[in-house]
C-alpha cells in the first residue's frame, strides 16, 4: 500500500510503559504504522530537560522503551523507530525556531506553569525546560506531518507547534511547515490501580513488562466498588476501579455479563478480578513474547535504532536544506 499521509510522535524515556501508555497512545501508533508513513522516536533530549541532574537512567530507558514498543506491535519494517539525539537536525531546527518564538508564548504555556508548580523535587528553572515546546515543535515540523498521535496532556504543546508553524510560514512565505493536527485516541479510560491517573510516579500502574505473579498481587489489593462489602450486596460498575479495565480488555458480551452479575449480586469481586486477570494475561502474552525476542538479542535493539536513525536523518536533512534556504543560513 502506498502511504500518502505522514505522521510523527515521540515519548520521553522516563521508565517502563504501562497500560495507560498502551491504551492512550501506543495502540494508536500500532494502527497508524499500517496506513501512514510513520516516524516514532525516543525523546531523550526531552527527558533531559527535567532529569538533567541525574541522567544515569536515560540510557537504559531508551532501550527498554524500544523493547516495549516492539512488544506492543510496532514493526521496524512498517515504521521508522529512532532516537531523537541521533538526529542532530532536531537541535538545529529547534535553535532556528527559537528565533521566531516569543518568550511570552512559552511562559504562558499551561503545561509549563503547572509542572513548575507541581514538581518540587527538581529545579525546573532551566532554559531547556522553558524551551521544551520549541524542541517539540522542531521534532514534529521536521517531518511535515498532517497529524501527531498524542495523549490529551500534549494539547497545549500541539497548539504552540501550530502557532510556530504559522509564524514561520508567515515570516518566510509559502507553506513549507504545514500546521499539524493532534490525533487523539478515542477516549480510553485507563485509571491507575488506585483510581487516580495511571502514572509511574504514583506507583499505581500495571506495566507491559510485569509478570502475572506481580500483577496478581497488584490486582488483589485493588478497590472495586467501595460500598460493596459482600457478594450479596449489589455493586455499581460505574464507580468500580476495576470495571474500566473490563471495558478495555473484555468483549462486549462479557462486559454485559459482568455488569449484570455485579448489579444483580451474582458475581463477586474476587471472581470478577479472576476474569480480568485471565483477559489481561491473554492480552499481555503476545506482547511479552515479542519483547522476549529482543531481550534475548540486545544487538537487535541497536540495529533497529541504527536503521531508523538513518532513515529519519535522510528525511530531516531534506527539510533542513529548505528551512536554511528560507532563513538565509
Ligand atoms: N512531550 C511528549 C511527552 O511528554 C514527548 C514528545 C517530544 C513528543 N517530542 C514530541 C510527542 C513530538 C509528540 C511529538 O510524551
Amino acid at each position: 500500500m502506498s502511504k500518502e499521509l505522514r505522521t510523527v510522535s515521540g515519548m520521553r524515556p522516563t521508565g517502563p510503559l504501562h497500560l495507560g501508555h498502551y491504551f492512550g497512545v501506543l495502540k494508536n501508533w500500532v494502527e497508524l504504522q499500517h496506513t501512514e508513513e510513520a516516524y516514532f522516536f525516543v525523546a531523550d533530549w526531552h527527558a533531559l530537560t527535567s532529569d538533567y541532574a541525574d541522567p544515569s537512567k536515560v540510557g537504559q530507558n531508551i532501550r527498554e522503551m524500544v523493547k516495549d514498543w516492539v512488544g506492543a506491535g510496532l514493526n521496524p519494517e512498517d515504521c521508522v523507530i529512532f532516537r531523537q539525539s541521533a538526529v542532530k537536525e532536531h537541535a538545529e531546527l529547534s535553535l532556528l525556531l527559537s528565533m521566531i518564538t516569543p518568550v511570552s508564548w512559552l511562559e504562558r504555556n499551561p503545561t509549563y506553569k503547572e509542572q513548575q508548580q507541581q514538581i518540587s523535587n527538581k529545579d525546573l528553572g532551566n532554559a531547556g525546560f522553558l524551551c521544551y515546546p520549541v524542541l517539540m515543535a522542531a521534532d514534529i515540523l521536521m517531518y511535515r506531518p498532517h497529524g501527531v498521535p498524542v495523549g490529551e496532556d500534549q494539547l497545549p504543546h500541539m497548539e504552540l507547534t501550530r502557532e510556530i508553524a504559522r509564524r514561520f510560514n508567515y515570516l518566510y512565505g509559502g507553506d513549507l511547515l504545514p500546521e499539524p493536527k493532534a490525533m487523539l485516541t478515542p477516549a480510553a479510560k485507563c485509571p491507575g490501580l488506585d483510581g487516580r491517573k495511571m502514572s509511574k510516579s504514583y506507583n499505581n500502574g500495571i506495566f507491559l513488562s510485569d509478570n502475572m505473579a506481580d500483577i496478581q498481587e497488584k490486582v488483589r489489593g485493588m478497590f472495586t466498588d467501595k460500598a460493596r462489602l459482600r457478594k450479596s450486596d449489589p455493586g455499581n460498575p460505574d464507580v468500580c476501579n476495576l470495571f474500566p479495565y473490563h471495558v478495555l480488555l473484555s468483549s462486549a458480551e462479557e462486559q454485559a455479563e459482568i455488569r449484570q452479575g455485579c448489579t444483580g449480586a451474582t458475581l463477586g469481586c474476587v471472581d470478577c478480578k479472576k476474569i480480568f486477570l485471565r483477559n489481561l494475561e491473554a492480552f499481555l502474552t503476545p506482547l511479552q513474547k515479542r519483547r522476549a525476542v529482543l531481550d534475548a538479542n540486545p544487538a537487535r535493539v541497536d540495529e533497529i535504532l541504527a536503521h531508523g536513525n538513518e532513515r529519519a536523518r535522510a528525511f530531516a536533512c531534506q527539510t533542513m536544506s529548505l528551512v536554511r534556504e528560507k532563513m538565509g543560513v
